[in-house]
């Protein structure tokens, strides 16, 4: 179900998406993919180019996941920094990260054009920024390892901007674009060639029996030789691909502004970074500008990092109003690198998460390089992304962490936390909050008409305890990233099953 929040994004008003039938019955095709992204249909586009009958299963509308709530840069800058990639991967596979990288803005600017999607990709440079001198170091050998792997970069003294700041790298071919037009764009070529594509049919499960496989959905089974697995979560807690991705919060807003917006895109070196662009090629006055990630169900006050935004700028840009504001999830990885590949353990099911904030690149890249795998045909990204990887050194402190995070919020919020409201009287319409009574946990929502609903904040995945979402008017799982409605019904992640209703008498 889409989020249910009054955030949404700028890109919805300016898309002309058209919608698709839900699955009628059972079917059987050569590949099923989940998920109606952009990692799904660049899937589903080369599979069909290579003569396999395709489904695409889209538990909501195309380009209603992160897709849709991205911010459309296209890059080939590492959001983990290439010097770090190359100590932990070596220079020839942080090469190839690169090479895919590189390959997936062309592939876009390619399709755009040849199918007339009208999604206003264009080419602009990108700046890697410093805003004082403390982290010109890590730009100095962020310089000499985008070199050394032979991306196109130059030191740049001044980057054409009003606000103070550092020195910067300037990536020079980079691009924009509207990444929902884009996947509407996909999803009509697709259909338009035969693909069928469903909308608001949900995987539910799936099957591997002698290779032969199968998706039981909401709407009727899908038979396949193979599956792809797009949903950009961990789904279905498949090998441990869950355990090593964590979910991250990340918010952006657009502000109207006195002068034209620069047409190229930013990045500087904060921690979390922010990440800027002008919204279009129409709207020179509008600023679309990213940042203030966090870890998601770790802040109950989501208001705040909106804040942050505006304040940011503020402080940099001359702004009339904000027009929009959004904030979605974003997975990354024990190793940074995202999994793409055949899931260990099956023959002919195939997986593409942990993209970081570089999905909408990664996913295309993972969307030719799933096609070839299905197809058995050679691709040296392979190595570099398989789910089974094991890079120890390279993941030892995110994978502590993550088992860290776990159990902290598996066993912490239980016992150890306090609740977010000590009485249900205290919320007001449109707030929610957990509460303990006589030692049960509850987590309680009050809506616009002041009635109560009351759900176990027990996340149906592996029993973490949510946590609320005043922003976005969700309750979010610490854990995995699960997220569900204000009413308990699964929006995304892992979780299958809504949050279980508890009886509300106790509370009043
Ligand atoms: C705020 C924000 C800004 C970002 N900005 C950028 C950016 O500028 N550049 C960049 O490269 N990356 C960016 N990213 C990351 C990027 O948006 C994502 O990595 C990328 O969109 C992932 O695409 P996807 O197709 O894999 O996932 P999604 O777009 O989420 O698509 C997955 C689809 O699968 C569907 N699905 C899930 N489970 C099921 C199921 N069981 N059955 C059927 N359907 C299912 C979902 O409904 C969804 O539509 C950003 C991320 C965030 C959060
Ligand atoms: S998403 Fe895994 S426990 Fe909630």
């Amino acid at each position: 179900m889409p989020l249910p929040s009054q955030n949404q994004p700028y890109w919805i008003s300016q898309s002309n998406c058209r919608q698709f039938n839900v699955l009628d019955g059972d079917i059987d095709v050569d590949v099923a993919v989940v998920g109606g992204g952009i990692t799904g249909l660049t899937t589903a586009m080369v599979l069909q180019d290579l003569g396999k009958r395709v489904a695409v299963l889209e538990m909501m509308r195309v380009g209603g996941g992160t897709t849709g709530y991205s911010t459309g840069h296209l890059d080939n800058w590492l959001d983990e920094l290439w010097h770090v990639a190359i100590r932990k991967f070596g220079e020839s596979r942080a090469r190839l990260v690169a090479e895919a990288r590189t390959t997936a803005i062309d592939v876009i600017g390619r399709w755009d054009a040849e199918f007339n999607i009208n999604s206003d990709f264009r080419r602009i440079p990108g700046f890697l920024y410093a805003e004082d001198e403390s982290s010109a170091g890590e730009l100095e050998k962020e310089f000499k390892a985008s070199r050394s792997l032979g991306l196109n970069v130059e030191k740049i003294e001044k980057m054409p901007v009003s606000f103070p700041h550092a020195w910067a790298l300037m990536f020079p071919s980079m691009a924009r674009f509207n990444p929902l037009q884009y996947v509407c764009g996909l999803a009509r070529v697709f259909t338009e060639r035969g693909g069928l594509l469903c909308e608001l049919t949900r995987a539910e499960n799936f099957k591997e029996d002698n290779g032969e496989c199968s998706v039981a959905t909401n709407r009727g089974t899908v038979h396949a030789r193979a599956i792809a697995l797009a949903g950009h979560a961990a789904l279905f807690g498949l090998y441990t691909i869950e355990t090593r991705v964590y979910p991250y919060q990340s918010y952006v807003i657009a502000a109207r502004v006195e002068d034209p917006v620069p047409d190229f895109l930013m990045w500087d070196t904060a921690g979390p970074y922010h990440y800027t662009r002008r919204a279009s090629s129409a709207e020179k006055h509008l600023v679309i500008i990213g940042g203030a990630d966090h870890p998601t169900g770790q802040r109950t006050d989501t208001d705040q990092p909106f804040r942050q935004l505006e304040q940011y700028a503020r402080d940099h840009y001359h702004v009339q109003q904000i027009e929009h504001q959004w904030s979605h999830e974003y997975f990354t990885t024990a190793d940074t690198l995202p999994y793409i590949g055949r899931v260990p353990d099956y023959d002919n099911i195939y997986i593409a998460t942990g993209f970081s904030g570089d999905g909408l690149t990664f996913g295309t890249a993972a969307g030719i390089l799933m096609a070839d795998l299905i197809t058995g045909r050679p691709n040296e990204w392979a190595g570099v992304f398989t789910p089974a990887r094991v890079k120890p050194v390279a993941s030892a402190s995110r994978f502590t962490s993550g088992v860290f995070n776990m159990a902290w919020h598996y066993l912490g919020d239980r016992y150890i936390t306090g609740d977010d409201i000590r009485s249900v009287n205290q919320l007001k319409p449109g707030q929610g909050g957990v509460i303990t009574i006589e030692r049960e946990k509850y987590a309680v929502y009050r809506d616009e008409d002041g009635e109560l609903h009351s759900l176990s904040p027990v996340c149906q995945h592996m029993g973490c305890i949510v946590h609320w979402n005043n922003a976005e008017k969700t309750w979010d799982c610490p854990c995995h990233g699960g997220r569900y409605s204000c009413y308990g019904d699964v929006i995304t992640g892992p979780p299958k099953q809504p949050l279980a209703q508890k009886p509300i008498e106790q509370l009043v």
